[in-house]
């Protein structure tokens, strides 16, 4: 699940950044900012497809391979950075996120 966080001013103008939810095969709740540690682009760039069939998430963009549970670098060109985690909480099934700064 992909959601709005705010808008900030880039190279060529104000550029909204995201983030995205997901459910780890544990059940845990989970969310990072939906930018790429490589290139800055977005994550799920395209079609929108995050998990690879082993479960990693893969960046759309060049293929940099992360752990849904932890947002670490698990190969590829993210060169051991890792996703920005955002903090998230699930209560009575929906999903809250404590305003933050960016
Ligand atoms: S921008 Fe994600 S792998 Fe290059």
């Amino acid at each position: 699940m992909r959601f709005p966080l705010s808008t900030v001013e880039g190279r060529f103008g104000p550029v909204l950044l995201e983030g995205f939810a997901l459910r780890t095969r544990a059940g845990a709740v989970r969310a990072y900012l939906n930018v790429c540690p490589h290139r800055a682009q977005p994550v799920d760039l395209g079609d929108g497809r995050l998990f690879l069939p082993s479960g990693e998430l893969e960046c759309s963009a060049h293929g940099a391979r992360f752990d849904p549970a932890s947002g670490e670098c698990l190969g590829g060109p993210c060169d051991g950075r890792g996703l920005t985690r955002l903090a998230v909480e699930e209560r009575e099934g929906a999903l809250w996120m404590p305003a933050a700064p960016i």
